[in-house]
């Protein structure tokens, strides 16, 4: 499963980049306004430090509109992955810039048949956003499943990438159901490698090593 960084804050991205587990970036209107910088210039600047697809997301609502924007987007570079939502208009453009040649990530799903469309128009990305169904009460993982089930069925090569992931918990049940990519905010990332027994099986083992007296090297 390849791990993309939700999150706008170079620093943050720099630092998972050097972990060298990072596989792209998420973006979206809200975490542009948290980083409080320019878009364009931000995009193409997080583009530069992680070579994977970097979802940079068009605001207007309206095919014409969401193609102007989705030009100027994707002529930031070559790795950039042109975020549409899942409406009517977001559908028809993901259709023409995906046989453009352009990575669309159709963002916003909240439903099989949602993302079955998405399939259909070609889209490199789906996000099903499992957070905010959990938030309903909805199990957000579920729709994972059977999003799975149809474009397998279907031999889709739309990539299901589990979005609006909150704990690890989620990062766990996407990769068990063989979600293609999952975004998380830093935070929950860096917390995937720790285990308190990691942390007391090397104190323990340091601890011993030092009563021997002897040096690697
Ligand atoms: O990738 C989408 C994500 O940013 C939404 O996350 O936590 O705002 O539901 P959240």
């Amino acid at each position: 499963m390849k791990f993309f960084a939700d999150t706008a804050e170079i620093a943050d991205i720099r630092e998972l980049q050097a972990s060298g587990l990072l596989d792209g970036v998420t973006t979206n209107p809200s975490l542009v306004k948290k980083s409080g910088r320019d878009f364009l210039e931000m995009i193409k600047e997080i583009a530069g430090v992680c070579p994977g697809p970097v979802s940079a997301e068009v605001v207007a609502l309206d095919h014409e509109g969401m193609m102007k924007e989705a030009e100027v987007l994707r002529k930031i570079a070559d790795n950039i992955a042109v975020k549409v939502p899942l409406t009517i208009d977001g559908l028809k453009s993901c259709k023409k810039l995906s046989a453009d040649g352009t990575m669309v990530n159709v963002t916003l799903c909240f439903s099989a048949n949602q993302a079955l469309l998405a399939a259909k128009a070609g889209a490199a990305f789906i996000s099903p956003f499992v957070g905010r169904l959990d938030d309903l009460g909805q199990p957000g993982i579920e729709l994972i499943a059977d999003i799975r089930t149809i474009y397998d069925n279907y031999d889709f090569p739309t990539q299901i990438l589990v979005a609006s992931v909150r704990n690890s918990i989620h990062v766990l049940d996407a990769a068990k159901l063989g979600a293609d990519v999952m975004t998380a905010p830093p935070s929950v990332i860096w917390q995937l490698f720790k285990h308190p027994l990691t942390d007391s099986g090397i104190a323990s083992f340091l601890k011993d090593w030092e009563t021997t007296g002897q040096k690697i090297g």
